[in-house]
């Protein structure tokens, strides 16, 4: 049921009172905390079992206070920010006075956000402060995309979980270093590196899928318990056929041009044809297919456009450092 405004009174009170709060946006279920409360946001990471080192997104209310939060605003940062907030583009700054070094993993840049959902934003206007957020998930495991997920994967460490309804985007914010000479993708997401470089009228470099100075960019990532293996499209039904014959529970990503074909496996997904509807499922169908009992999972990589660089990157983690075979 979707959160009312006495919920988000609630939850705002729970923020203040050092409390976590899990609340929905638009890209997946955040876990909440006072941005500017070292100790609430130290019990972020004992939640989640996440590094301290591994920095958070401070989620805010409005583009209008980006500036409360960081040390300057460069040009560039201004352009993404009103074109995209609110919306799945996190922006990296360096780092305002305001934001303990707890939220930064130590780092002297922080990252803000404005997501998109009437839920969040409700919270972070009745609160007024910033949030840090991190997903909801316990580290490394695969990001919730509906209350019902958070409840699940962390049920009692949450102080209370705001229901705003299954996630629009499904994949996490776009990642944009604004710090250096030239914007740059730290985690592909939400927003297209093409529309990105729309809005800036030039190319933005290509996340290095090795570069692990990134957290969230270690090699397993948005992992679910079945192992992950990636191969080529034409593969997939023979890949699936020889595992399931040697005695693995195989669960399959099949593409849509093969929804037809006789598959030889334990469960099938059947893919949808647009790309948005696969990266709002993506999550959900990896938890699906470890409800069935699945303990492997073969899926091909989408074309590397548009939000099939967030579904490639994403897929590519939960494959862990296998990678392509
Ligand atoms: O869509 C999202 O971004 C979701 C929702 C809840 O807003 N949040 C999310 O948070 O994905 P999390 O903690 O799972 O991933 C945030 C990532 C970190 O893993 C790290 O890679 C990056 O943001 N990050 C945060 N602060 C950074 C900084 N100062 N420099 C570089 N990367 C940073
Ligand atoms: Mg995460």
């Amino acid at each position: 049921m979707t959160a009312t405004s006495s919920d988000i009174e609630k939850a705002a009170g729970v923020l203040r009172a050092g409390g976590l709060v899990a609340l929905p946006t638009e890209t997946v279920y955040g876990l909440g905390a006072n941005a500017e409360d070292p100790a609430a946001v130290t019990r972020i990471f004992e939640v989640k079992g996440r590094p301290p080192t591994h920095p958070l997104i401070v989620h805010v209310a409005a583009a209008a206070q980006l500036d409360d939060w960081v040390a300057e605003v460069p040009p560039a940062a201004r352009l993404l920010a009103d074109r995209f907030w609110p919306g799945p583009l996190t922006l990296v700054l360096r780092r305002g006075t305001r934001v303990p070094l707890e939220a930064t993993g130590g780092l002297e840049t922080v990252a803000v956000r404005v997501p998109d959902h009437p839920v969040a934003l409700a919270l972070l206007s009745a609160f007024g402060g910033g949030v840090t957020a991190p997903s909801a998930n316990r580290f490394g495991q695969v990001s919730p995309t509906t209350a019902a997920n958070v409840r699940s994967e962390l049920g009692g460490a949450v102080d209370f979980v705001l229901d705003g309804g299954p996630c629009e985007v499904g994949v996490e914010s776009t990642i944009v270093d604004v710090t250096g000479e030239q914007p740059a993708i730290l985690r592909p997401g939400g927003v297209t590196r093409e529309d990105l470089a729309a809005v800036l009228g030039h190319p933005v470099a290509v996340p290095s899928t090795s570069g692990v100075r990134v957290p969230g960019q270690h090699p397993s990532h948005y992992a679910p318990r079945a192992r992950v293996v990636l191969v080529e499209p034409k593969k997939i039904l023979a890949e699936a056929e020889l595992a399931q014959e040697d005695g693995c529970q195989v669960g399959v990503f099949l593409p849509p041009q093969l929804a037809d074909a006789p598959v030889k496996a334990h469960a099938v997904v059947v893919l949808p044809e647009s790309p948005a509807a696969y990266a709002r499922g993506l999550y959900g169908f990896l938890r699906e297919l470890d409800q069935q009992g699945c303990d492997l999972i073969v899926a091909s990589l989408p074309p590397e456009e548009g939000l099939g660089l967030a579904i490639g990157n994403r897929l590519r983690r939960a494959a862990g450092p296998r990678a392509v075979t």
